[in-house]
């Protein structure tokens, strides 16, 4: 009886594979657009399996099936051309092996969002067209897996898919990526970009990435990692762009990216940064972009962080505890971006030479960064005046300080001057009377006596 019951589910299943959902007039129930490329769209349409057929089309073909409730994901339709196929957000718990049987030119997939377990990918799903006694390798270049429930990868897992060149695996359970997963990604020598975020990974194991020639891009946001991984040094030579976000980084010295050649990093909202040590970033000379944003506890960035040579094009520096940033820290003339809102800084002839530094595009910005002053109050660092801050510098020529000095100068000379001048018209005025009076007395003799004061003569 149970052996009937499983025959019958069994041949249920096995009939259940070959359904798939009418497709006649699927332009009619979805939106198609026949466009530079030709667009499927049928998300949300509540489908619970696959197209029978792809509407035709003599181009590439994007299909976008994503939110629909596909449990059981069966063979694609048949096409000759490139096809890119969305089925995220789909429910899809089981794959029918060869899905990518019948087209020899899927370059994308998104299975992202669905409840896909490592049980239910053991690799013949991906194989590709199968033709005279043997598989042939897929197209695909992206593979989204993200956001399912995979924990390990079985070994030939990315055999048919020799061309991978992105590919996420963000949000899954990848706690370790245990000896299987590492030898199913040391096969792909293509890779470009892999995301690993979000997986509670404490490590990154060596041989995971030892083959990883091509790898451009690694994202380990999310994690659960302390240092920066050691084995990075495995691919410092293609590596350009690097997400350590969201981790529980503490050390951040010039061991951290030693060796490395990378272009962009990202270290945001890393809880245990206290502080950033000499050369941390000098061994980067290509660095171009630094996002170093939502750190708390992050209060100093030694002066030496960076090498003199570098740079730099983008700085985020938000929301950290920034107290003060050396003027020495960087070439601050090469900067496109520089943000440093959200720090405690405390006004200073630093800030105040930065800000004369910075281009004029970074410092007009009306919503600029601030800092306190002495008193208390906040200052908007790209209005500080150097009066006050940077008046200890005795031995240095400060064109402003000159200049405000200067203009006290003026002020009083011309003061003194003016009081000069009417003091001088006051005794010609005087002196001028006085002569008068003289060439009057002695030109009448008589005048004096008939001036004749009684005060006056009283005293002799
Ligand atoms: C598919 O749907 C069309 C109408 O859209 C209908 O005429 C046809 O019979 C259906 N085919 C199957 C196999 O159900
Ligand atoms: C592609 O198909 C469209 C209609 O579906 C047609 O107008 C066009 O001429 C075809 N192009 C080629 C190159 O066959
Ligand atoms: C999705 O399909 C399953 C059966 O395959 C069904 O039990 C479930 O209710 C469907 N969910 C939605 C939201 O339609
Ligand atoms: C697919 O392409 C092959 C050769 O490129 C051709 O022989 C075949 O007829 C095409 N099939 C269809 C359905 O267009
Ligand atoms: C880096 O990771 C964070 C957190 O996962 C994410 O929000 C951000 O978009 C990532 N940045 C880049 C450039 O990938
Ligand atoms: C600063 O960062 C903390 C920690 O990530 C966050 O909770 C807070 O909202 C951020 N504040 C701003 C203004 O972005
Ligand atoms: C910093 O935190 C705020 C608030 O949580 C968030 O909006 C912002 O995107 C974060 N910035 C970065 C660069 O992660
Ligand atoms: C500020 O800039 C002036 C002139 O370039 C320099 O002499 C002085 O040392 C700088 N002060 C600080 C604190 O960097």
């Amino acid at each position: 009886m149970k052996l009937i019951l499983i025959l019958l589910s069994t041949i249920y299943l096995c009939l259940a594979e070959e359904v798939y959902q009418n497709s006649s007039h699927i332009c009619n129930t979805c939106n198609c657009r026949d466009e530079d490329e030709f667009v499927l769209e049928c998300a949300n349409k509540g489908f619970q399996h696959i197209l029978a057929e792809w509407p035709a089309h003599n181009k590439t073909l994007v299909a976008v099936l994503s939110h629909n409730n596909i449990s059981t994901l069966g063979r694609l339709p048949f096409s000759n051309y490139t096809v890119k196929v969305m089925l995220d957000h789909c429910n899809i718990k089981n794959l029918d092996p060869g899905i990518l049987a019948n087209i020899a030119k899927v370059e994308l997939m998104d299975l992202s969002y669905n409840l896909l377990t490592t049980e239910a990918i053991d690799g013949i799903e991906f194989k590709g067209p199968y033709d005279h006694d043997k598989y042939f390798p897929t197209a695909l270049k992206y593979l989204n897996l993200a956001y399912n429930m995979i924990h390990s990868l079985p070994t030939r897992f990315f055999e048919s898919m020799t061309d991978l060149e992105d590919l996420n695996l963000e949000g899954n359970g990848f706690s370790v990526l245990d000896i299987n997963t590492q030898t199913a990604l040391s096969s792909l020598s293509k890779l470009k970009r892999l995301n690993l975020a979000n997986n509670g990974l404490t490590e990154l194991v060596g041989d995971a990435v030892l083959n990883l020639k091509h790898l451009e891009e690694l994202d380990l946001s999310s994690n659960e990692l302390d240092f920066v991984p050691n084995t990075l040094d495995y691919l410092k030579s293609s590596l350009k762009i690097l997400n350590l976000s969201n981790n529980f980084i503490y050390k951040l010295n010039d061991k951290s990216f030693l060796g490395l050649n990378l272009r962009y990093l990202y270290l945001n909202n890393l809880p245990r940064v206290k502080s950033v040590g000499p050369n941390t970033f000098a061994t980067l000379p290509l660095l171009k972009k630094l996002e170093m944003c939502n750190n708390t506890h992050l209060r100093d960035i030694d002066r030496e962080a960076f090498s003199p040579k570098q740079e730099l094009v983008e700085l985020y520096l938000n929301n950290n505890s920034l107290i003060e940033i050396s003027y020495k820290l960087l070439q601050w003339k090469t900067l496109k971006i520089f943000e440093i809102n959200e720090n405690p800084l405390s006004c200073s002839c630093d800030l105040y030479n930065i800000s004369k530094d910075l281009s004029i595009d970074i410092t007009r910005n009306l919503d600029g960064p601030s800092c306190i002053d002495s008193s208390g109050h906040s200052q908007m660092i790209y209005h500080l005046k150097s009066s006050g801050l940077c008046k200890n510098e005795k031995h240095e020529f400060d064109i402003d300080y000159a200049e405000d000095h200067f203009e006290m100068l003026r002020v009083t000379i011309v003061g003194l001057s003016t009081i000069l001048v009417v003091m001088m018209l006051i005794l010609s005025a005087v002196a001028f009377l006085r002569y008068r009076r003289g060439v009057a007395v002695r030109n009448y003799p008589f005048t004096a006596q008939v001036s004749y004061n009684p005060l006056q003569n009283r005293q002799f």
